[in-house]
């Protein structure tokens, strides 16, 4: 069975396509390369022994991947390329609204052209906003705080009205939570372009010394010590869910939000302490203002997941501490 990848060079993507080469799948990568390396192919292939099928190429070009449907018999398509910077989704809203609605509709096209009805995308936790409370679960209703986040809820509506135009669509629109760590090799993992924005490749960049110290962003939320609380996945665990995702979208026709955590939440400093008593390396912080748009509490209800994919998390906050630091202090400079 074949599948297309689109950002399978991307962090979770490379972490997905492993789990699919090792459970027998042809992969088939798209991907333009803009947050991502080659690299990170030739790196997934070294792991499984056995090769990708990988086109550098923009999924804003429709005609060319009308070509590789019609090149390739796909059957199902896992959908994560897209920009996904918070920060930079205001300050460039177009760029985002182009890059991933119009990037989406592009393939949705074309795999309404060739017959390919099954998806796989990926959404986000952010599409839940700042006023549902914790435990979220799939039900609740949609906002968001930034342009990031409205293109992934716009999508999961395009992706909504496509199956209702056509009931032989089937999609499964995956929220993620907090995905760190990394393959338990220490080859491949996140590789975030200069500042990192999100915390944990910021606690190990401070841990080889690429930074100085990690300015937790405010310690008077409502949460047991007063800083943020997430709800952290291990990259492996998530690349297994989109696994059962897509066994599931394969089987049945519909549209299923699922969430995709571990249902757990814990703050930054519990981060900084499982982090340093984990690998040893202590982290340099310092408390600062709150940032913008963070909430106090963001974690899953796991049931669906469960129920509907028989999938739930593993790996531990240690594991994910564990497998951070090994991509992270093997690779430096990243790819
Ligand atoms: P990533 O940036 O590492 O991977 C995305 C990949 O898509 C990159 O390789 C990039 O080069 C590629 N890409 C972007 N635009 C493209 C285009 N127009 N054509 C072809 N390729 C394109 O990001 P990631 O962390 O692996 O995230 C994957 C998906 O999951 C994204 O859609 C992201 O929004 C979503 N997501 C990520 C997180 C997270 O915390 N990492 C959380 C929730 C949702
Ligand atoms: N934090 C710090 N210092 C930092 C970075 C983060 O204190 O340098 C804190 C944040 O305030 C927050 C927690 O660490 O309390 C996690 O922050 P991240 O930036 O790692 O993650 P977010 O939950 O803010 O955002 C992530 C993704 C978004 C996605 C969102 C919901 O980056 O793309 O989860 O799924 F929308």
């Amino acid at each position: 069975m074949s599948i297309l990848v689109t950002g399978g060079a991307g962090y979770i993507g490379s972490h997905t396509c492993v789990e699919l080469l090792n459970a027998g799948y042809e992969v088939i990568v798209v991907d333009n390369l803009s947050n991502s390396k080659k690299e990170a192919i030739n790196r997934v292939e070294k792991i499984t022994d056995r090769s990708i099928k990988f086109y550098e190429m923009d999924i804003l070009d429709q005609k060319a991947l009308d070509l590789i449907f019609k090149a390739n018999d796909i059957d199902a398509v896992i959908h994560f390329a897209g920009l996904k910077a918070v920060g930079e989704s205001v300050e460039k809203p177009l760029l985002y609204y182009r890059n991933n609605i119009t990037g989406t509709l592009s393939l949705l096209e074309a795999m309404s052209h060739s017959n390919c009805k099954n998806i796989v995308f990926s959404s986000s936790a952010t599409v839940y906003g700042m006023n549902n409370i914790s435990p979220l679960t799939e039900d609740l209703p949609l906002s968001t705080t930034n342009p990031y986040g409205t293109t992934k809820m716009y999508i999961e509506h395009m992706i909504r009205d496509t199956y209702h135009s056509d009931n032989n669509w089937s999609a499964t629109l995956l929220r993620y939570f907090n995905p760190i760590g990394a393959h338990e090799s220490g080859t491949i993992g996140e590789d975030p372009k200069g500042i990192p924005n999100n915390l944990m490749p910021f606690i190990t960049q401070v841990a080889v010394g690429k930074r100085d110290k990690l300015s937790v962003f405010g310690n008077d939320y409502e949460t047991h010590d007063g800083t943020g609380v997430r709800d952290y996945i291990h990259v492996v665990d998530l690349a297994k869910g989109h696994l059962k995702a897509l066994e599931y979208t394969l089987n049945n026709k519909g549209v299923e939000a699922i969430n995709l955590g571990t249902g757990t939440g814990y703050s930054v400093l519990d981060m900084v302490h499982t982090f340093h008593h984990t690998t040893k390396q202590p982290i340099s912080y310092e408390i600062t203002a709150r940032r913008p748009g963070d909430i106090a509490t963001c974690f899953a209800d796991t049931s669906k997941a469960k129920q509907l994919l028989n999938w739930e998390t593993e790996l531990t906050l240690e594991d994910m501490c564990r497998d951070s630091w090994r991509w992270q202090s093997r690779n430096p400079e990243g790819y």
